[in-house]
């Protein structure tokens, strides 16, 4: 096995959240300790409903947000606290894909100067070596060369995502991190970028941490998954073992929500309730409120996650449903 290309242990983010004038503030954890490695070449899907802490981890693994506690290491770098020689270094090895395609490119801008602003600030490129650059990486994405001299707005919205690909790669990235990259086109145009993702990765050997919600849309381009679940990863283990039996009950509800798997052999796990709020988590198991097969253990005791049928489960009875999915 290579030495993954990012690497985080036990990542935490807990955000101060305004109470009353006298009142000290309260504290959310959007992240709590969340571990994870990928190697150069490798997807792993982050997925999890809405609030359960995905963009705030593609945050604090851009760089953007420093964690509250736990270590990232990219490309062997300590990037919570990087040597200052390193922070350039740091910087460029991971970038960034946003969900929305409309609202990340400057609309007053040609697709060739957004393209080539990065290499204007981080390089010594001369403007004629970084138009090259730019009008190569185009050709890699699937842009047209009379492209170049357009503005974002004459563009659909899967172009733009082009648009956005080859900007987050014309640094030369280690890792791409994208945070719902297909979640605002077509159902048709998203089967392209994602395979558009799919060669670039083959090509230029990426680390992807591909965030979404939706675990279908996850189950091609993925090599790992995590699920998550109030901040918490509750299952993480590779794709092959998670679809085809899900351990944790909010794994087998997620799966069970998506129409294109092959649901009738499971049953079917309807997640029921609203989601806690997480400056109020639940005591045990933080999906205990929600779960079909609670118990009283699970109020009073939060389960570890551990290693079971080769992926980790933080639930109490993982060892009971994979006795009876066999
Ligand atoms: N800057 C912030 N300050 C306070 N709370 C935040 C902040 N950013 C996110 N949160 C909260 O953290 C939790 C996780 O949010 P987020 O990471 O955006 O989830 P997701 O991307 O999975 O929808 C949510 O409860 C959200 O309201
Ligand atoms: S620990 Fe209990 S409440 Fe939590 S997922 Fe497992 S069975 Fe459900
Ligand atoms: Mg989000």
């Amino acid at each position: 096995m290579s030495t993954p290309v990012i690497e985080a242990r036990e990542l935490t983010q807990i955000y101060p959240v305004k109470r009353g004038l006298f009142q000290p503030p309260a504290q959310l954890q959007a992240v709590n300790k969340v571990s994870f490695a990928v190697e150069a070449g490798r997807t792993l899907a982050i997925v999890g409903e809405s609030g359960c802490g995905k963009s705030t981890l593609a945050r604090m693994a851009t760089l953007i947000e420093t964690p509250t506690s736990g270590a990232l290491t990219l490309d062997g770098l300590d990037a919570v606290h990087p040597p200052a020689s390193e922070r350039k270094r740091l910087r460029r090895t991971v970038q960034f894909v946003f969900q929305n395609p409309y609202g990340s490119l400057n609309p007053r801008k040609k697709i060739g100067t957004i393209l080539e602003e990065p290499l204007k600030i981080n390089t010594t490129l001369s403007k004629a070596e970084r138009t090259e650059k730019a009008r190569a990486i185009m050709a890699k994405v699937g842009l047209r060369p009379e492209h170049y001299n357009r503005y974002p707005h004459m563009f659909s919205g899967g172009q733009r995502q082009r648009i956005a690909i080859a900007r987050s790669l014309i640094l030369s990235p280690k890792v791409v991190v994208a945070d719902e990259p297909v979640s605002a086109l077509d159902i048709s145009i998203q089967a392209q970028v994602l395979n558009l993702l799919a060669d670039l990765q083959e090509e230029l050997k990426l680390a992807y941490l591909f965030i979404s919600h939706d675990l279908s849309v996850v189950r091609h381009i993925a090599h790992d998954v995590m699920v998550m679940y109030l901040g918490n990863a509750i299952e993480h283990g590779p794709k092959e073992r998670i679809y085809a039996r899900p351990l944790h009950p909010y794994t087998q509800a997620l799966l069970a929500s998506t129409p294109r798997v092959d649901a009738a052999k499971r049953e079917r796990i309807v997640l029921r309730g609203e989601l806690p709020s997480p400056l109020n988590p639940p005591k045990g198991c933080v999906f205990s409120t929600r779960c079909p097969f609670v118990k009283d253990r699970c109020r009073a005791e939060r389960p570890e996650k551990r290693e079971v049928d080769g992926r980790l489960v933080a639930c109490h009875y993982a060892e009971d449903f994979l006795a009876k999915a066999a």
